[in-house]
């Protein structure tokens, strides 16, 4: 197996700041025509009152002077112990909110057990982290900071001296939340900025609103397997009451089984939680340790959790590869060849999992549907890493279960020969 360094071993982008993330300032130019200035967090059209008011904790309801300084803080390296990484660092702008690495990279270039979802619309989960360890944004803003290996910085207290000194923060600290900077209103100016990140607005929903032009043909048969044969609805529900695509639950569908050994791991994290199970204990065991793979598990600690991880959202699904939790499947089309063969074989598997028996046509289908989920404001990304990522399954497909594969084109070859 393959060190995480080594795979992570990729070329930064051109115009890159450290850690091949977009320097701030364009990052920050690149999200003013998408996001006005001065905006609240407000209801997006198409959701209820009701819903996003439970979405939104009553005492940060992120006004523009919050949402205001959470974009600044979001962009700010100096959050971070040796003043290299920000929130943007591996949840860039110009990446999908994400870092297109396989696992994240955080100070002094150490890397991480897990991939880095996007923050767009991420406000959605009832739970947030691939193992739902933090409750909300405003909770799980702080683990990052004070995380060793992402931002580093000591303790809560250290971050905030770390930009108190800055006039233009005290400022804007006492017109968000009327107080001297601290470590509270930090998390919630940056959760209140996360909450401007609506990304909702895809051809996807010009078709559910009746634009049956909005999608192609091979968009709409993928949406008509999405919630038929290929039974994806089963845990990523699309509705008005669930727009991002997920039941907000923890499934284990065998991506990290397929090189674990989950007794001996349950074993070793029953004895590190024994000592000590606070949260950033649990953050610890999750990014630094091979506890990672146990997901939910080690929240929870009850065995049905064990390799279980929350359903991803689906949303601008296009723009953030690579993808689960582990980032181990580059495609959308790995993806479909994971989910075909009924995930990787394991004790814990979910029952939601099956062989699916989709045909080549198929899969290209429901990719095709995939790819209409991206907000228009990111068509441009979207379209080429639809044409990168079809050019890397015209290659080998790594995931792809060539036996299964291989029989349905005897059946085929069978099915033809018999309608002569
Ligand atoms: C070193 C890279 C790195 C930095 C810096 C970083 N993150 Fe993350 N972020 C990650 C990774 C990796 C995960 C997934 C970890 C997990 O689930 O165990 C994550 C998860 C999240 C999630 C959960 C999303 C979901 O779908 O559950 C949010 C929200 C988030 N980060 C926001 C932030 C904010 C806000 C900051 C700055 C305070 C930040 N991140 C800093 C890498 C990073
Ligand atoms: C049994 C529940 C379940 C079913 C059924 C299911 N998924 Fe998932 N999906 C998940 C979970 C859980 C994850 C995250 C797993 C991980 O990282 O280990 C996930 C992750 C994904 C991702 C990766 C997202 C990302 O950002 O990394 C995509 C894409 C996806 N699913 C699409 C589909 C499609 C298409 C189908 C139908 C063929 C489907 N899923 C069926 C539960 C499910």
């Amino acid at each position: 197996m393959r060190s995480p360094d080594e795979v992570n071993a990729q070329q930064p982008a051109p115009g890159a700041s450290t850690h091949g993330a977009l320097a701030m300032e364009q990052q920050l130019a690149a999200l003013e025509p998408w996001l006005a200035r001065s905006l609240t967090v407000q209801v997006p059209r198409g959701v209820s009152p009701q819903y996003f008011a439970v979405l939104v904790p009553s005492d940060n309801a992120g006004t523009a002077a919050q949402v205001e300084l959470g974009r600044k803080l979001y962009f700010d390296p100096r959050l971070s112990r040796d003043g290299t990484v920000a929130c943007a660092t591996c949840h860039d702008v110009s990446r999908g909110f994400a870092d297109r690495r396989n696992t994240s990279e955080g100070i002094g270039d150490k890397v991480g057990r897990r991939n880095a979802p996007t923050t767009l619309n991420a406000f959605f989960f009832e739970t947030q982290f691939w193992d739902g360890r933090a409750q909300t944004l405003e909770d799980q803003a702080k683990l990052p900071i004070t995380n060793p290996i992402e931002m580093g910085q000591p303790d809560g207290e250290a971050a905030v001296a770390a930009i108190a000194g800055d006039a233009s923060y005290q400022q804007a600290f006492q017109a968000a939340y009327g107080r001297p900077p601290n470590f509270d209103d930090l998390a919630r100016a940056i959760a209140s900025f996360e909450r401007t990140l609506v990304f909702l607005d895809a051809p996807f929903d010009r078709f559910l609103g009746g634009d049956a032009n909005a999608i192609s043909a091979d968009a709409k048969a993928g949406w008509a397997l999405f919630l038929g044969k290929a039974r994806c609805t089963g845990c990523h529900q699309i509705s008005s009451a669930s727009p991002i695509g997920t039941d907000n639950r923890f499934h284990n569908i065998g991506v990290s089984a397929r090189h674990q050994d989950f007794e001996a791991l349950a074993t070793k994290a029953y004895a590190a939680l024994s000592q000590d199970a606070s949260q950033e204990k649990v953050d610890e065991l999750a990014l630094q340790t091979d506890l990672s793979e146990l997901g939910r598990f080690v929240v929870t600690r009850n065995r049905s959790d064990i390799g279980a991880f929350k359903t991803s959202q689906l949303r601008n699904v296009g723009v953030t590869a690579p993808y689960m939790h582990d980032g181990s499947l580059a495609t959308l089309w790995d993806v479909m060849d994971h989910y075909n063969k009924g995930g990787e074989a394991n004790p814990y598997l979910d029952g939601g999992m099956e062989p699916l028996a989709l045909s080549e046509r198929e899969i290209d289908q429901l990719v095709a549907f995939l790819f209409t989920l991206t907000d228009d404001r990111l068509k441009a990304p979207n379209d080429s890493e639809l044409a990168r990522q079809k050019h890397l399954a015209g290659g080998k497909r790594a995931f792809r279960d060539e036996a299964v594969a291989n029989r349905k084109v005897l059946l085929f070859e069978k099915r033809a020969q018999a309608d002569k």
